[in-house]
């Protein structure tokens, strides 16, 4: 709900749950109250209001402006024709609606069937012609908070913009006295690991200037009191809806802590002629008093059911149980090999062949290739449509991966069209992984690209696309803009990106999109609006994987964490784990397999089909369900579940030695019902509890884990309720 006093002097937004409070000063300032659990009396105006005048830099404000007395590191900045950095957004008026924002050409949040769902926009101006539209959104059932914002040049000289925020949030000292922030950072094969620090004084960012999230650090972040964990404490979730160069910055100085998220200031600058107009992308907020937990299951409702694609939302949709050709084969295959491969999938019980990097013209290793994306003759003499008729025939979909960005020096693309890539005019142009990219801020290569893709996808019926992207950028120039508006080039690139995406999932509605960069470099909320899942990491040991879909899960959701089911010793990490813990690695995200299944004897097939079986079960639960993680990864193992939200039924995953024989207590049991437990095991493992348990022992004392010895055992279960 929202509420505006009768004199627009304050104005709340509440969610189920939470509150989040604006004052207007008396200098027409737009002051951040408060953010915290839900109240409906207003709080009191922060303590620096009594020197209204003095200090700037110690308010805390809805929209602080450079050039004026705010010192904090600044974010926003409109420069102007005389060269002066500087505005005052003075509050110009407020409006509501039911039904949220959305933002033309960019990802966010969909209205959705949120019943509540609410917009409040809040005009700010600058007497020298600048027109901000602050836009917020309300999701009550989610308990989140959208923000984005739109700025115009009303006035008569153009602006360039040298830095242009999503959102800043202000954290007054005197409320918050200590706050930790927390990241999700890792490396290629080892991506989002939380990592958790007070905020020290001074300027604490993560981000990227690689035009893509990168492996490095993720664009969402979270700040804390000291005390929180799973269960307990007060956390503030900031993720931003953007695939591109992006900053989250935690700023500590004597007044508290200022968040600031948005594109990264770095190479941007956009200018505005009169007229013009700047549309930052969303940021979404979640407040939590009671710990990590309940947050990031607020997140993952609202991804759930109003950001992924509506084909896709929720438990719209099963997701097709898959085997990606890539750990099979890598680039070494023809058509019958490729056709084993798929027919062992079928008998595995998928449905649906992925066929990954290797297809096209001349690719047998990464050094050529990319941009010709026509079927190689040496591999596929019949074609894609060839092979996919085939793969049909076998009962199965067909799917294919393609990187629509790259292009090898080496490629009939790139001999035609040279300055399709992204090059410095006069510097060699870099190639990572042999390859550089496609200049998609131009809309004559995105359209080149589209052909491309468009005639592969019409020739038969493509169910899948995994969408790859294995590199940062470099050599960031267009050929196709001046001089002076050069520092428009990434975030273009990302419309671009976006505007390909939006065509493909409107021209083939039923096509399920991964989206995929190097692994999880690009993972991020603004893919997800055209994708409902993305390949988590290149890493499918089980015990990274532990990590790996832990951090993720903090604002993502299990249904959209690509997760698949491979072989050991593992390819990347050469370690081995049980096939239950790769199992329950792999049956926590969106499922399937990535190994050499033509090398596995019928018995070894037919072994994996309970486990296909427990997807097709309650693949669904795994989809809508929520997430409770149970015990942290400590290297050793972990233990999650993902619960029906009316605590009905459960499905329960433990991997580890150290979890040998021990009680995990389940948060989501009913005290009214009781739970029968139905474990999956392929070994000589204990036998499941007779007796259905009752859920206050489920509670309380917790689910009794059997004997977990051997070499990373793992631990799979579906907990079943009856009344009473
Ligand atoms: C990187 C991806 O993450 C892999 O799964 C695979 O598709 C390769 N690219 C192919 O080049």
């Amino acid at each position: 709900m929202i509420y505006t006093d009768p004199s627009a002097r304050l104005l709340a937004l509440h969610t189920t749950h939470t509150s989040y409070w604006m004052g207007v000063d008396e200098t027409g300032r737009l002051l951040h109250l408060y953010y915290g659990p839900l109240r409906e009396t207003p709080p009191a105006w922060p303590e620096p209001y009594f020197d209204p005048g003095g200090r700037p830099d110690r308010l805390p404000q809805e929209w602080p402006c450079p050039g004026l007395g705010d010192n904090h590191a600044p974010f926003f900045a409109p420069e102007w024709a005389d060269g002066a950095i500087a505005a005052e957004m003075r509050f110009a008026g407020v409006k509501t609606r039911a039904g949220k924002y959305a933002l033309p050409g960019l990802p966010a949040f969909r209205i959705g069937e949120d019943p509540g769902a609410e917009t409040l926009r809040i005009t700010l101006k600058d007497g020298r012609g600048l027109t901000l539209t602050l836009l917020y959104g309300v999701l009550p059932g989610c308990d989140v908070i959208t923000r984005a914002a739109v700025l115009e040049n009303t006035g008569e000289e153009p602006v360039t913009l040298r830095g242009m925020p999503s959102a800043v949030l202000d954290f007054a000292r005197s409320a918050h006295p200590a706050l930790d922030f927390i990241t999700f950072d890792g490396a290629w094969a080892a991506e989002r690991t939380p990592c958790r620090a007070p905020v020290r004084p001074g300027v604490q960012a993560v981000g990227s200037v690689g035009g893509i999230p990168t492996h490095a650090h993720n664009p969402f972040v979270m700040l804390c009191t000291p005390d929180a964990g799973e269960d307990r404490g007060e956390c503030w979730g900031a993720a931003l809806v953007y695939s591109g160069n992006y900053r989250m910055q935690a700023e500590s100085t004597p007044a508290g802590v200022r968040l600031s998220v948005g594109i990264e200031p770095f190479r941007f600058a956009w200018t505005l002629a009169p007229g013009g107009r700047f549309i930052a992308p969303e940021a979404a907020f979640v407040y939590s008093g009671a710990g990590f937990g309940p947050m990031s299951r607020c997140f993952h409702r609202a991804i759930r059911r109003h950001l992924l694609p509506a084909r896709w939302a929720d438990m719209a949709a099963p997701r097709p149980v898959l085997l990606n050709s890539w750990e099979a084969c890598y680039f070494d295959f023809d058509e019958a090999k490729l056709l084993r491969l798929a027919a062992a999938a079928k008998a595995a019980g998928c449905d649906l062949f992925v066929l990954d990097d290797g297809w096209f013209k001349g690719r047998n290793d990464d050094t050529s290739s990319l941009g010709d994306w026509v079927a190689d003759p040496a591999k596929l003499p019949e074609g894609i449509d060839g092979l996919c008729r085939k793969v049909n025939g076998l009962g199965l979909a067909f799917g294919l991966w393609v990187e629509p960005e790259a292009v090898n020096p080496d490629s009939d693309l790139y001999r035609a069209h040279p300055d399709w890539a992204l090059q410095i005019p006069g510097r060699e142009t870099l190639a990572l992984r042999h390859q550089y990219t496609l200049d998609f801020s131009r809309a004559d290569v995105r359209e080149g690209v589209w052909r491309q893709l468009t005639a592969l996808l019409d020739s038969c019926p493509v169910a899948y696309v995994k969408w790859d992207m294995n590199r940062t950028l470099a050599n960031v120039y267009s050929a196709a803009l001046p001089a002076a508006r050069q520092g428009e080039v990434y975030h273009r690139y990302v419309l671009g990106v976006y505007e390909l995406q939006q065509r493909l999932t409107d021209r083939y509605p039923d096509l399920l999109v991964e989206n995929c960069a190097g692994g999880g470099a690009r993972f991020d909320c603004g893919m997800l609006y055209y994708s409902p899942q993305i390949w988590t990491s290149d890493n499918t040991d089980a015990l990274d994987r532990l990590m790996i879909q832990y951090g993720t899960s903090f604002c993502y959701p299990p249904c959209v964490m690509g997760a698949h089911y491979s072989t050991v010793p593992n390819h990347t990490t050469h370690r081995t784990a049980s096939v239950e813990a790769r199992m329950a690695a792999a049956l926590a995200g969106t499922f399937g397999f990535e190994l050499d299944l033509t090398a596995y004897t019928a018995a070894e097939i037919e072994a994996l089909h309970p486990f296909v079986q427990f997807y097709r079960d309650h693949g669904a639960l795994v989809r809508g369900g929520e997430l409770y993680r149970l015990a942290a990864p400590d290297g050793q193992g972990a233990a999650w579940a993902i619960a029906a939200a009316d605590g009905s039924e459960a499905v329960v995953f433990a991997v580890g030695a150290p979890l040998d024989g021990r009680r995990l207590p389940l948060p989501f049991a009913d005290p009214a019902r009781r739970y029968a437990v139905h474990a999956l095991y392929t070994g000589s493992a204990p036998q499941p509890p007779a007796a259905p348990l009752p859920g206050e022992t489920l509670l309380e004392q917790g689910l009794p884990l059997p004997a977990l010895s051997g070499t990373l055992p793992g631990y799979v279960a579906w907990l079943q309720s009856q009344e009473g």
